[in-house]
């Protein structure tokens, strides 16, 4: 299958899925190096035109890709890791962005959970979770890196806030067009996650949370590399990050997500915002 077909098959499983005819934000999942991202974005140009897809999005791309995508077909967002112990996209990506004219939305922005402060060097996760082969949260890279959350620890204190919502706090004002996506199960964590809109950071707490995260130096690789469907691989530190999320069935070799089912209450939230034709059962 050519990758025109492919993508608009991709497109096509996730109408499906999503019991919708137009979908808002389709992302690419990641950039695959053996495709030239060209030809993604003349594809998803073709599903704009046809009106099945809205916006197009990519995630982990570098600056250079973003600017060969958008000179096809203009991307509304581009989602990569970012947060207080992952600053990469900050040289290169953030300003072509904000030249763009492109939103950010930065994924993990709770640190996959260590930034919250509810992990620590004793913390075990199930068995399927990636954070038991990611090497920033061996024991050894989570103690070094403890400064990072203390530093979250001590500002919250002063603002009446949890660490959590200090870390989305600070990624709230770095830009208007910032929107981090934090993830949860549960929901008193999702309520406590949006109140990090009503915390107000001064610049003098944002100088302060600079001044002690800069003297800190991260330990531990933010995850492995990645293969493109085609066996190229790529690392996360540096430019494109490989893959398409998504076979053109649609299924997701990915078990971290089934194993992380929402509790009950969320459940009823979410459903209770659907229409009913699309409220999980
Ligand atoms: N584009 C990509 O390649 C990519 C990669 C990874 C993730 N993502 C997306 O990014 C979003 C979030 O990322 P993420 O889930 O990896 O990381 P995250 O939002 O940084 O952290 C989620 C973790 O923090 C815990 N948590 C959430 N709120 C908390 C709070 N207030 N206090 C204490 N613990 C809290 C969650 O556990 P509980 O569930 O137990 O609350 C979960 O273990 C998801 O939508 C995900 O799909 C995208």
């Amino acid at each position: 299958m050519c990758i025109r077909d492919s993508i608009k098959a991709v497109a096509e499983a996730a109408l499906r899925r999503l019991r919708t005819d137009v979908i808002d934000l389709f992302y690419q999942h990641r950039v695959d190096p053996d495709v030239p991202i060209e030809d993604v974005a003349g594809a998803v140009k073709e599903l704009i035109q046809a009106g099945k897809v809205k916006h197009f999005g990519l995630s982990e791309a570098a600056a250079s890709t973003i600017r060969r995508a958008h000179a096809i077909q203009p991307v509304a967002a581009v989602q990569s890791e970012y947060s207080l112990w992952t600053r990469d996209p900050e040289p290169e990506v953030l300003p072509a962005l904000e030249e763009l004219g492109i939103g950010f939305v930065p994924f993990s922005p709770l640190g996959a959970g260590f930034l919250t402060g509810k992990i620590d060097t004793t913390t075990t996760f199930h068995s399927t979770d990636f954070r038991n082969i990611s090497p920033r949260f061996e024991p050894e890279a989570r103690q070094a890196n403890q400064p990072v959350v203390d530093c979250l620890c001590q500002i919250a204190e002063q603002k009446q806030a949890t660490p959590a919502q200090i870390a989305l706090a600070w990624l709230l004002a770095q830009k208007p067009w910032i929107v981090p996506i934090p993830g949860t199960t549960k929901l008193h964590r999702l309520v406590e996650n949006i109140g990090a809109a009503d915390v107000v950071l001064t610049a003098d707490d944002l100088r302060q949370i600079e001044s002690i995260v800069s003297e800190i130096e991260v330990q531990g690789a933010r995850c492995l590399l990645y293969t493109s469907p085609r066996g190229s691989t790529s690392d996360a530190s540096w430019g494109d990050h490989s893959c398409f999320a998504c076979a053109p069935d649609g299924n997701r070799a990915d078990t971290r997500e089934k194993d992380r089912q929402p509790d009950a209450e969320t459940v009823e939230l979410l459903n209770s915002m659907r229409p009913s034709s699309q409220r999980h059962k």
